[in-house]
């Protein structure tokens, strides 16, 4: 693992949110990976033989379009944390340092779903905060590129991990056991430098596990058949909806959510500003 590290919390902070609002634009999950995760996940509970749950909650989700992508493809709820203050303005957001535990919202979700635990101080926290949002029965997902997550790559990318590094970290620190790790759909892994090896990340709770592994379905390379199969049938669902109405949908969301950004970014980011004491 490598780290930058910074001389406080504050400027961990004021490097996480600049960089937020630089690139508020842009949406580094594709929602074919929210359509694959969903899948995957609903056959894993399917599989153990228990209720079926996708609500999510998305850690480090910038403009909100990460947990709007999992409520339009079929979640039963989806919440985005993200550091900046901004994003309390934004639908199925809460401004909330994802190293950090939340009574209120502690047992809620099935799943967590994030790319950006690259942006942590420190991982074994982050990963510990994240099984407290989750039931006894859960999954978390991380996607993992090799361009994206193994170095350091900006003042905000501040961690990077090998691919089996993530995995021994997350079963050391929570008991989660990597479950299964699927190439990104092929349409967007050839295609963006940023995607290229992609791959989402499935750990299943020590009690999921048991439950999958108790199962008259147990053989492992069956499991496995039977997850990669739930993805290949959910792309090929996919491409053959209308996916000119989803993406107009998309669009319709993308404009909404830029446009609470643009109505607060003056106020609030006064506030930030002086909050973070960040020069100008
Ligand atoms: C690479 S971007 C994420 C993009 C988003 N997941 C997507 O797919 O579009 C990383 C995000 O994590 C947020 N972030 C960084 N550190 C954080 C922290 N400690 N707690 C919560 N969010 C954080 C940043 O503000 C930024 O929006």
């Amino acid at each position: 693992m490598e780290k930058i590290n910074y001389e406080n919390y504050k400027m961990y902070k004021q490097a996480q949110i600049v960089t937020h609002l630089k690139k508020i634009a842009i949406t580094w999950i594709s929602w074919p990976s929210a359509k694959c995760i969903l899948a995957v996940s609903k056959r894993a509970y399917e599989i153990a033989g228990i209720e079926t749950n996708t609500s999510i909650i998305c850690l480090g989700s910038r403009n909100g379009m990460e947990p709007y992508y999992f409520e339009l493809l079929g979640a039963s709820r989806a919440l985005g944390l993200d550091i900046c203050p901004t994003v309390g303005l934004i639908p199925n957001m809460y401004s909330h340092d994802f190293h950090e535990v939340k009574p209120e919202i502690a047992g809620k979700y099935g799943l967590a779903y994030s790319n950006s635990y690259d942006h942590c101080y420190s991982l074994e926290k982050f990963i510990k905060a994240t099984t407290t949002w989750l039931h006894d029965d859960s999954i978390i997902i991380l996607d993992w590129s090799p361009e994206d997550h193994t170095s350091p790559s900006g003042i905000a990318d501040c961690l990077g991990i090998g691919s089996n590094e993530l995995n021994e970290v997350v079963e050391k620190e929570t008991g989660f056991k990597l479950l299964i790790e699927l190439e990104a759909w092929k349409f967007i892994s050839d295609r963006i430098g940023h995607y290229k090896g992609l791959l989402h990340k499935f750990y299943c709770s020590p009690s999921l596990s048991y439950k999958l592994n108790s199962n008259s379905f147990s053989m492992r390379q069956k499991v496995i058949d039977s997850l990669k199969e739930a993805s290949d049938n959910a792309m090929k669902q996919l491409l053959e909806s209308n996916q000119q109405v989803l993406i107009e949908e998309i669009e319709k969301r993308y404009s909404y959510n830029m446009s609470f950004f643009d109505q607060g970014k003056a106020f609030v980011l006064e506030d930030v500003m002086a909050d973070i004491n960040l020069e100008r």
